[in-house]
Order: structure tokens, then sequence, then C-alpha cells
């Protein structure tokens, strides 16, 4: 597969919101942050996204995604590897809330307890199904 890894822009919106439907991830950052997207795309086709975003001192990373027929090709992977070089020098970990632990543990992350939620992020504090919420905070350290 040639799969070439690229920052978005803005006419690629409607690709990630799309892609990211498909699992019922949030949409609403897309159009916010899009600069600090990046899309991995195959025969003129976007088929995986993901983003780098700060928040309360935090760098974390948020909306990975690739379409379920292109799964388990090692596009998350190079999606994640791409956003990793990006961050270098910007940050020395990089944080994650997700229900995809496995994934995250086989790029290197450690989950934290999940009392650390609130305490990172203030949605996460402001947010009334945190004590049903299934998100495990997880990070990363920069070496
Ligand atoms: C998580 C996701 C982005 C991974 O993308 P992918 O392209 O399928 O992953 P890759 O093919 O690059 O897999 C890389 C490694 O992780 C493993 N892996 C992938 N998905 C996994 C999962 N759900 N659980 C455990 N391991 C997983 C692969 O087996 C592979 O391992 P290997 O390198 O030892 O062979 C993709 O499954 C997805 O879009 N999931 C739904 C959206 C989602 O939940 N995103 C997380 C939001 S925070």
């Amino acid at each position: 597969m040639n799969l070439n890894i690229r920052s978005a822009g803005t006419g690629d919106i409607p690709d990630i919101k799309s892609i990211l439907s498909q699992y019922i991830l949030e949409t609403e950052l897309v159009d916010d942050n899009i600069d600090q997207f990046i899309v991995a795309e195959t025969g003129g086709r976007i088929v995986g996204c993901t983003c780098l975003v700060s928040s309360m001192d935090i760098i974390e990373l948020r909306s990975i995604a690739v379409l379920p027929s292109c799964k388990n090709k090692g596009i998350g992977r190079r999606l994640f590897e791409t956003l990793m070089q990006r961050a270098k020098g910007m940050t020395d970990r990089i944080f994650v809330r997700t229900t995809a632990k496995d994934f995250f543990e086989k790029m290197g992350f450690e989950a934290l307890d999940g009392s650390q939620k609130p305490v990172l992020w203030q949605d996460c504090a402001d947010c009334d199904k945190l004590d049903v919420c299934m998100q495990v905070p997880m990070v990363l350290e920069l070496r």
C-alpha cells in the first residue's frame, strides 16, 4: 500500500469528521484544530487521522482513527509515529484518553489511575459522566 502521511487542511475536514463519526468519536474539535491534524492518504482517499491538542499545560493525542476497511495494516502506527516526530521538542510527555488501551500500550504508553482524569483535564472534572466513563488515561514519556 502506498501510504502518504501529511498535514491536514480545511478541505479535509469533511473526510476527517466522516472517519471519526464511524466510531462515534468527537467531531466538534476538528474545525478549531485542523492545523494540528495529520491524515493518512492512499489512492487519493483519506483513510486515517489524528492530532495533537494542548490544554491545561499538557499535550494530548486525540482523534486517532482508521477507516474500518483499512485497520490492522499499520496505518495507525504510521500516524502515531509521524505525530511523535512532530511532538519532539514541544513536550516531554504525551497524554491520551482512550478506549483503545491495548493499541496505545503497543505504542509505549502506560496507563494512569482513573482518578487522574479530573486532575489532568478540566472537561473531565466538569463531566457528569465521569463515574461511568470507560476512557483510560495514559501517558508516554518521550525520550
Ligand atoms: C486504534 C486504531 C487507530 C489502530 O489503527 P490500526 O491502523 O488498525 O493499527 P495498526 O495496524 O497500526 O496496529 C499497530 C499495532 O497495534 C495493534 N493493534 C491495533 N489495534 C489494536 C487494538 N484495538 N487492540 C490491540 N492491539 C491493536 C496491531 O496488532 C499492531 O501490532 P503489531 O505492530 O505488534 O503488529 C484503529 O483500530 C481505530 O481506528 N480504532 C477505532 C477508533 C478508536 O478507538 N480510536 C482511539 C480513540 S483515542
